[in-house]
């Protein structure tokens, strides 16, 4: 095991690459098994996450080749029987479950459970299921799927409790666009992510009309054929360098975002007084931070709402930040981990019913730390940057799993930080 050693009060200055978007290339990568001809997919981020898609992949029966951020898949013959040992270690691998209900007509997948940032039900991706005429099955924790007569379009409206699902809507697109006739998802999730993988789907002969919208709608096709596909810019990835750059920056510039995805960040660290200038293009940012901050308020919401994936690190923002700033996160109400460690190092922080209550201290000063999950874990990092003293962040598995070299790319902008063997006890 590893852990991360920040040594806090160095100022950030420099530009940074940010990588292809894991939350696109998840589903994008699952999305190859559509068709037996050969994929490739560019700027896939090489973190743990999309390791364990295309090792799946690889299980499954699919030929993965990776290179330099570029994946080539062949998924000639492959196997609709997905292993718990393969879905626990990461719980978007729910999104198999589409594209091989397309390509086989059946599918096992064990229920990927819980996690730290809240129950995670599958609920929505059944109902996409059954709508298209699967008949699904729980059985000793496994999803059973099945569709002997062949998939058929329909109206589903995939609204929960908790507004549109995200990897539910890629899911019911890629099984959609080999279904018969047309299907229409209502209160789809208009997620870049999701246009994205509709890009893809579409450069591989798909009908889809309306991604990007709450209503989608997928003509079904016989066949899907090869493709060269490249992935979005991660927002997330670089929203958290937003936020690095307004706590401990001096003039950090970003590169290989995309300004439209990055709206709400934007507004926020504005609202909060930081200076961020994009490029004529958009795909440039250099953020300075504020020499007075104040607080803000958030409330998470679908997009183009505030990312419920940003919360964590704004909240180590506003931990520092004078004033009271307020985070609600009506996606994931439980998500919430990280203020604990995060008032280890001496913030004040309240959290009640969803919602935590930010009063900004001074300073915080380092401690060790335990990441719970992988926003959680940035957020650690970057409170450990404007700490005093040392921060030691243990379980680093976590980081790891969304974010490409983060200590290579904050270490290239003037962060003191290395990565060491941990010998802690897990
Ligand atoms: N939900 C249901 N039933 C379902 C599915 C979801 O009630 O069947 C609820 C969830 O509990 C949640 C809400 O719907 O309250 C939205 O969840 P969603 O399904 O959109 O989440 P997801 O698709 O499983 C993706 C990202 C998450 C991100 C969420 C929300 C990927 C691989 N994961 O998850 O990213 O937080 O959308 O934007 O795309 C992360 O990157 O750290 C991460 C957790």
């Amino acid at each position: 095991m590893e852990k991360l050693v920040v040594h806090g009060g160095c100022t950030l200055r420099g530009t940074v690459n940010i990588s292809g978007s894991k939350n696109a290339s998840l589903p994008i990568l699952a999305a190859a098994l559509l068709t037996d001809e050969p994929v490739v997919v560019r700027r896939v981020p090489d973190v743990s996450d999309t390791n364990y898609m295309l090792q799946i992949l690889g299980q499954l029966g699919a030929s993965v080749e990776r290179y330099s951020g570029i994946v080539r898949i062949v998924a000639k013959e492959i196997d609709s029987v997905a292993t718990y040992e393969q879905v626990r270690k990461m719980r978007a691998s729910i999104c198999l479950m589409g594209p091989l209900l397309a390509r086989k007509l059946e599918c096992h997948i064990p229920l990927p459970g819980g996690c730290v940032i809240g129950d995670r039900p599958v609920d929505l991706h059944i109902r996409a299921a059954e709508a298209l005429g699967a008949k699904v099955e729980i059985a000793s924790g496994v999803l059973k799927i099945a569709a002997p007569n062949g998939l058929k379009g329909a109206n589903v409206e995939l609204r929960g409790d908790n507004g549109p699902t995200v990897l539910g809507t890629d899911n019911l697109m890629m099984a959609a666009v080999l279904a018969k006739g047309t299907t229409v998802i209502d209160s789809a999730a208009c997620e870049p992510e999701v246009v994205d993988l509709a890009h893809f789907l579409t450069s591989m002969g798909a009908k889809i009309e309306g991604a990007g919208t709450s209503r989608i709608v997928i003509q079904g096709v016989e066949k899907l054929h090869s493709t060269d596909h490249t992935v979005i810019p991660d927002r997330i990835e670089a929203g958290t360098f937003m936020a690095a750059a307004a706590m401990a920056g001096d003039g950090v510039t970003l590169r290989r975002v995309c300004r439209e995805h990055l709206t709400a960040v934007t507004r926020l660290l504005e609202e909060c007084g930081h200076t961020i200038c994009f490029n004529k293009e958009g795909d440039v940012v250099t953020i300075v931070a504020a020499k007075n901050p104040t607080s803000g308020k958030i409330v998470t919401a679908p997009y183009p709402g505030f990312p419920t994936d940003m919360q964590a690190q704004m909240t180590a923002l506003f931990a520092t930040t004078p004033g009271i700033s307020v985070v609600k996160d009506t996606i994931f109400p439980q998500r919430f981990m990280h203020c604990s460690e995060l008032k280890r190092m001496g913030a004040d922080i309240k959290v009640d019913n969803g919602r935590a209550v930010i009063t900004g201290v001074k300073k915080l000063s380092g401690a060790p730390v335990m990441a719970s999950d992988l926003r959680a874990s940035a957020a650690l990092v970057l409170a450990a940057l404007k700490a005093e003293g040392t921060t030691e962040i243990h379980r680093l598995y976590h980081i790891d799993r969304g974010y490409e070299m983060i200590d290579e790319k904050l270490l290239s902008i003037g962060a003191a930080i290395e990565r060491k063997p941990d010998d802690e006890e897990d």
